[in-house]
């Protein structure tokens, strides 16, 4: 139980650390949380820093969920325990301790957390992704439907992690609640790339 809270607090503190904000600092760009949507994700730097940037705010933000879960699970820790930990490196994201409680979504952070469960699970969801992205251009419809189909795929292919799978989802769909509002009155950004933004 010890090491489960040490990594629950250690993961929320990765977490914590927005790569969004960080790379638009050092490359100059306007800060994400007052800039397009006004999320610092890497959805939101694609609008104003361009690819690069974005890929680099993507990568992070994976490893902040990658690293504590794969460790989690290199210690052997029980499903649920696992769970915990994923959901506090996307807390961390989503209300960082270090920039002022102003966070993401926590898309990238929970992928990069499903990902050690297995390639085949991350191949399924990087492709559901990115399908319906090419389909709808809405980044946030991909995540939501993403993260509804993940438990799912997960009880399909390693049903032992549906659980903490499961907990992922539900937080990533909670967090959508002002996209949803957004799509429902037509308001929602597209995802295009730097100099294309749009209000
Ligand atoms: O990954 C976040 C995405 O689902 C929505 O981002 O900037 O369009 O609100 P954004």
């Amino acid at each position: 139980v010890t090491v489960t809270m040490l990594m629950i607090i250690t993961a929320y503190l990765a977490g914590s650390i927005s790569s969004a904000v960080l790379v638009c600092k050092i490359r100059g760009l306007p800060d994400p949380r007052s800039s397009g949507s006004g999320n610092p994700g890497a959805t939101n730097v694609l609008r104003i820093g361009g690819v690069s940037s974005a890929a680099l705010v993507l990568f992070f933000d994976m490893l902040k969920g990658a690293l504590p879960s794969y460790f989690g699970y290199l210690m052997g820790l029980d499903a649920v325990s696992l769970g915990l930990i994923a959901v506090s490196a996307c807390l961390g994201h989503i209300f960082p301790i270090f920039f002022g409680f102003k966070g993401g979504k926590g898309v990238a952070t929970a992928f990069g957390a499903m990902a050690p469960i297995g390639g085949d699970l991350a191949l399924c969801l990087m492709l559901t992704w990115i399908v319906l992205v090419l389909l709808t251009r809405y980044s946030s419809v991909a995540a939501m439907a993403t993260a509804t189909l993940a438990p799912l795929y997960t009880w399909w292919l390693d049903e032992r992690f549906i659980i903490p799978v499961a907990m992922l989802s539900t937080l990533i769909l909670i967090r959508h609640k002002d996209n949803i509002g957004r799509l429902r009155i037509g308001k929602e950004s597209k995802v295009s790339r730097k100099k294309t933004i749009k209000k």
